[in-house]
C-alpha cells in the first residue's frame, strides 16, 4: 500500500473527532547564529530557534504546517511518535525531499495526546539544530500540576569541532574519536546501556539549547507540582536524569501512560521521551542530564526560593541511586495491549562494528527495497536482538508498540533502547496502513545503514 493508497485516506478518515481544531504554523528551517551559553555556532534550526518553537495541540486536531525550506539543502520533517496518516510522515519512503526555496504544507490529524518531537528524515541533519517539542494535550485531561516544563536534550557538535556530515565520513572512514590527534581517549562505555555508550565524543551537551555553564532556569513555588516533559533529541547520547533533592514519578513513556512508578533518576535513549510529575522543594536545585557513559552533562535550574545557584560541577547523589530504566515500567491498563498469538512476527537481528562502521539490520545495510510485509489488521510481533557491543534505539514510525517482558507485562512505546545481547519483543495492531521506516535512532548508526521499512501489502 503506497502511502497514496485509498487505505491511507480511510485510516484518516476514521481519525477524525468532531469538535477537532485546525491550528496553523509555519516553519521556516535556515542557517543559523546561535548562542548556546558558550559562544555562538553556526547551524540549521526552525526559524533561528533552539530548539524549535513548541507546537502545542489537543488530540483530535488537525495540523497544517507549511515548511518553508530556507536551508541550502533538501529537507522534511518527520512527526515522531505520532500514528498520523502515511504521506505526512516526512520519510525517505513517503516523500521527496523538499528543495531549498521551495514550500510543503503538512496536513494531518493528530491521534493521540503525549509527548512527542519532530525533525527532518534526511542525512545528518537530526544531529544540527532542527529538532522541536510536539505537545499533544489528551481530550479529557486530569491536570493536576502547577507547571507544564519541556525538556529537550541534545549532544551538539555543530558548527564547534566540526559538522554532522563530516562526522559522518570520519566514522565511515575508520577514524575513531578515541584516536583523534594522536591522543588516545577512552571510548564512552556503561554498564547501565550494557557496553558501548557511544562513537562520537562531543564538545557540549545541551538543555533546551543551552550548555552548563548558562542554564536556563524554571521558577516555581515549594510545594508545586511539575509535569516535566523529557525529550532526547541527542545524535549518539543516552542520558541519565536526575533532579537534585528530589524523588520522580514518572508517568508516562513516549507519549502513552505508565502505571507510575517513582525513581531518582532515569536513563533516556535517542528518540525516547519519559514525562515526570515531581512536588517540589524549597530552594535551588540543579535538573541534571549527565551524558551517560560519557563526560559531560546539560543542565537547568529550578528555582523555588533563595540561595546560590550551583555551577556545572556540582554533584547530584540521585544520578547513583535508583536509576529507572525500561525494564521497570508497565503500561497503564487504558493502553495495555493484551497478549495475543501474533499472525506475523519479524525478527530483527541488529548487527555491525566500529571498524566496518556498516550497521546492519538481518545481515543488511538499508534498501528501500527490502521490506518487512504486514497485512493490515493483522497482529504483529517485532523481535529485536541485538549482537554488536553497542545499545541501540530502536524507532517504529507511525505506531506505538506494546513492549512485552518475560511476564508479559510492559510499557507502550515507540523507540526502545535494545542492549548488547538482548532480545526485545514489541507487539502491535496493524492498523496504519502504508510503509513505515524502522530504525536505530543513532543518527549515525542510522546513516549507516542501520534501517528498514515496514511494508503493508494490498
Ligand atoms: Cu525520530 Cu525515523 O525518527
Ligand atoms: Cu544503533
Amino acid at each position: 500500500m503506497r502511502p497514496d493508497s485509498p487505505a491511507v485516506l480511510d485510516a484518516e478518515k476514521r481519525r477524525q473527532q468532531a469538535g477537532g481544531r485546525v491550528v496553523r504554523v509555519n516553519l521556516a528551517p535556515r542557517v543559523s547564529a546561535i548562542d548556546i551559553g558558550s559562544g555562538a555556532v553556526s547551524t540549521w534550526a526552525y526559524d533561528g530557534e533552539l530548539p524549535g518553537k513548541e507546537i502545542r495541540v489537543t488530540a483530535g486536531d488537525r495540523l497544517r504546517v507549511e515548511l518553508s525550506n530556507q536551508l541550502p539543502a533538501p529537507t522534511t520533517i518527520h512527526w515522531h511518535g505520532l500514528a498520523l496518516r502515511n504521506d505526512m510522515d516526512g520519510a525517505e519512503v513517503t516523500q521527496r525531499p523538499v528543495d531549498p526555496g521551495s514550500t510543503f504544507t503538512y496536513d494531518f490529524i493528530v491521534p493521540d495526546g503525549g509527548t512527542y518531537w519532530f525533525h527532518p528524515h534526511v542525512g545528518m541533519q537530526l544531529d544540527r539544530g532542527l529538532y522541536a517539542p510536539l505537545i499533544v494535550e489528551p481530550r479529557d485531561e486530569p491536570g493536576g500540576y502547577d507547571h507544564d516544563w519541556v525538556i529537550v536534550l541534545d549532544d551538539w557538535l555543530d558548527g564547534v569541532s566540526t559538522t554532522p556530515d563530516d562526522q559522518l565520513r570520519k566514522l565511515q572512514s575508520g577514524g575513531m574519536d578515541h584516536d583523534m590527534g594522536g591522543m588516545s581517549m577512552e571510548m564512552p562505555s556503561s554498564p547501565l546501556l550494557g557496553g558501548d555508550a557511544g562513537d562520537v565524543i562531543y564538545p557540549y551537551y545541551l538543555l533546551n539549547g543551552r550548555t552548563a555553564r548558562a542554564p536556563r532556569v524554571f521558577t516555581a513555588k515549594p510545594g508545586q507540582k511539575a509535569r516535566i516533559r523529557l525529550i532526547n533529541a541527542g545524535a549518539d547520547t543516552a542520558f541519565r536524569v536526575a533532579l537534585a533533592g528530589h524523588r520522580l514519578t514518572v508517568t508516562h513513556s513516549d507519549g502513552f501512560p505508565v502505571r507510575p512508578v517513582p525513581a531518582d533518576a532515569l536513563l533516556i535513549g535517542m528518540g525516547e521521551r519519559y514525562d515526570l510529575v515531581v512536588t517540589l522543594g524549597d530552594g535551588v536545585f540543579p535538573l541534571y542530564a549527565q551524558a551517560e557513559g560519557k563526560k559531560g552533562q546539560a543542565m537547568a535550574l529550578v528555582r523555588t526560593g533563595a540561595g546560590q545557584a550551583p555551577d556545572a560541577t556540582v554533584r547530584v547523589p540521585e544520578l547513583n541511586r535508583r536509576v529507572l530504566q525500561v525494564g521497570d515500567l508497565d503500561a497503564a491498563s487504558e493502553v495495555f495491549l493484551a497478549d495475543k498469538t501474533p499472525d506475523t512476527t519479524h525478527t530483527l537481528a541488529l548487527g555491525g562494528d566500529m571498524k566496518s562502521y556498516r550497521w546492519t539490520i538481518n545481515g543488511r545495510l538499508y534498501d528501500p527495497e527490502e521490506t518487512l510485509p504486514v497485512r493490515q489488521g493483522e497482529r504483529v510481533r517485532l523481535r529485536f536482538t541485538n549482537g554488536t557491543t553497542m545499545f541501540h534505539p530502536m524507532h517504529l514510525h507511525g505506531h506505538t508498540f506494546q513492549v512485552r517482558w518475560a511476564n508479559g507485562r510492559g510499557p507502550r512505546k515507540d523507540t526502545i533502547i535494545v542492549k548488547p545481547k538482548e532480545t526485545i519483543t514489541a507487539d502491535f495492531v496493524a492498523d496504519n496502513p502504508g510503509q513505515w521506516m524502522i530504525h536505530c535512532h543513532n543518527a549515525y548508526h542510522q546513516g549507516s545503514g542501520m534501517m528498514t521499512t515496514l511494508s503493508y501489502m494490498g
